[in-house]
């Protein structure tokens, strides 16, 4: 085993939460679970690269990054996972460091609000170790300039004083790694992003993943779940391993008190349907956002605030929650004019289009 030493600092919140949840840990009532809830799946995280399923390309590279780290006795270069949420950026920022035998601390974008608020962690830091930042995007413009010579040649500046008494010292540090998580790749300066060499980018997971995964959990979770009850329950988890365990945690609990514990492929189906996800796996809300966009924006084009003061939700929610997956099925467009229902999009919600022509360009009505 490597030395692991995991210094927790200011919590941000969401997946650095460290409470451990035991295995009887009592669930929300059913009618306030949130499938996208980033807690309730912390005891499935796998712990090595090994226990990682999918993402071979991502897989493949880091392990040749580990590997030439490891026979350079080099730090690792500064690595920026990106991807839409749940899809094991911090899965992989925290394996990383077991698999390098390194230590590593964790912080994110939101509440590093000044550069001293990153100093205790770069004076902590040892050689080599890894400084995990969440939500690097939400990182304050005055704090990205900070690490930006860090990152580069590992040296903090430090401004004493004020007026003509000021003078800057430089401290230099041990060399060490960054490994920056977004869901948004492209709202991070151009500066910044240059500063991570490696850059990988984590795409959603197909059936036969989220099968294995569920497979796997339910074992993790000793629960009975027929081949095809896991089958059903990855078809209908949006291609994201956080909302296969997350339908895994609710269809089990729903079958300890139904069936016996047995999750065969009916009882999956009647637990899925008490939660409103349906056959695509949107759930109330992606239905909400495309009943919206018909009703309210005629089929669109909407732009984003719109949808969002209709929906009440922030915009950062649609955009990083509810569209990556509603784009990826085609039930959505997003075009130069705003958000737009497509042909896909209307069918799913039962609805045939009137004239095809009109379907997909939006103004439906
Ligand atoms: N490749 C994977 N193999 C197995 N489980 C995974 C994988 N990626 C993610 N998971 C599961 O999904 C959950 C959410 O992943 P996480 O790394 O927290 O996503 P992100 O940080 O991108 O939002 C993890 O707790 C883990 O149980
Ligand atoms: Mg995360």
């Amino acid at each position: 085993m490597g030395r692991q030493t995991v210094i927790r600092g200011d919590d941000g919140g969401g997946d650095d939460d460290d409470v451990e949840r035991p295995f009887s840990a009592p669930l929300p009532p059913p009618d306030s679970i949130n499938l996208k809830d980033e807690n309730l799946d912390e005891q499935l995280r796998p712990q090595r690269l090994a226990d990682v399923v999918g993402q071979r390309k991502v897989v493949e590279r880091l392990q040749i990054l580990i590997d030439a780290a490891r026979l350079r006795k080099d730090p690792l270069g500064h690595l920026l996972l990106d991807g839409p949420p749940g899809l094991g950026k911090t899965t992989f920022a925290t394996v990383l460091p077991k698999e390098l035998g390194v230590e590593v601390q964790i912080t994110s974008g939101p509440v590093l609000t000044a550069p001293k608020d990153l100093l205790p962690y770069l004076t902590n830091g040892s050689r080599g170790s890894i400084l995990f930042i969440d939500e690097i995007h939400r990182m304050p413009a005055t704090v990205e300039e900070f690490i930006y010579p860090v990152m580069e040649d590992f040296r903090v500046d430090i401004t004493l004083g004020e007026g003509l008494s000021a003078r800057t010292i430089n401290m230099p540090l041990e060399p060490f790694t960054v490994i920056g998580a977004t869901t948004r790749s492209g709202m991070l300066s151009a500066p910044l992003r240059d500063r991570f060499v490696n850059r990988l980018h984590l795409d959603f997971y197909s059936v036969e993943d989220l099968t294995e995964i569920v497979t796997r959990n339910a074992r993790k979770l000793r629960t009975e779940i027929e081949p095809a009850a896991a089958f059903e329950l990855a078809r209908r988890a949006r291609a994201t391993p956080r909302i296969a365990n997350n339908l895994l945690h609710w269809v089990r609990d729903f079958a300890t008190v139904k069936a016996k514990g047995h999750i065969t492929v009916d009882v999956a189906r009647d637990a899925l349907r008490m939660q409103e996800v349906d056959e695509a796996g949107l759930d109330e809300q992606d239905r909400k956002y495309m009943t919206t966009l018909l009703r309210i924006f005629a089929g669109g084009p909407a732009g984003l605030q719109s949808i969002s003061h209709s929906l009440n939700l922030p915009p950062d929610t649609l955009e990083d929650e509810v569209e990556p997956f509603l784009l990826r099925l085609g039930f959505i467009q997003r075009t130069p004019r705003g958000r737009v229902l497509t042909a896909e999009g209307l069918q799913h919600l039962g609805i045939t289009p009137p004239d095809s022509r009109g379907a997909g360009q939006g103004q439906l009505f």
